[in-house]
């Protein structure tokens, strides 16, 4: 027969406390992020830049990266808009950062990431790569002019 000694129970005590801590915070991220990035089939359609302007406030922006630019680099939108933004590269792996609208995504060449945003305030959101890829990984940059009053 053997005994446990104290130390052991006690080890055994906080590994499932801390596991029980992880399992838990990971239900709850998982419950209030809802709005991960989606990853859809690859179609070349999607190399193509574009924004789509599909009512007042509903826009699609086709975003494009590349070494060491991304296309568009300027998207002017309304206040109150609701962007999809679909997401790919040319070339390597790239970031798509907006800090302030705490996006994170990938650009992957073949791969198509897709997020949904929405900009109630004025003001201007820059668009960073976080994702060193090369000597001009730091001037990789876009920004989002969000303006008071609708485009016509
Ligand atoms: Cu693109 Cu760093």
């Amino acid at each position: 027969m053997s005994t446990m000694d104290p130390s052991e129970k006690k080890i055994i005590g906080i590994t499932g406390a801390v596991l029980a801590l992880f399992i838990f915070s990971i239900l709850y991220a998982r419950g209030r992020n809802n709005e991960l990035p989606a990853c859809l089939p690859y179609n070349k359609t999607y190399l193509e830049p574009k924004v789509i302007r599909l009512d007042q406030q509903t826009y699609q922006v086709y975003a494009v990266a590349q070494m060491w630019q991304f296309q568009p680099n300027q998207i002017n939108i309304p206040a109150g808009s609701e962007v999809d933004f679909f997401l790919t590269s040319k070339d390597l792996v790239h970031g798509f950062n907006i800090a302030q609208k705490n996006v994170n995504m990938m650009a992957v060449y073949g791969n198509i990431n897709k997020t949904t945003v929405k900009f109630e305030k004025p003001g201007i959101y820059k668009i960073t790569c976080h994702e060193y890829c090369g000597v001009g990984h730091q001037s990789m940059q876009a920004e989002v002019i969000v303006t008071e009053t609708p485009v016509r």
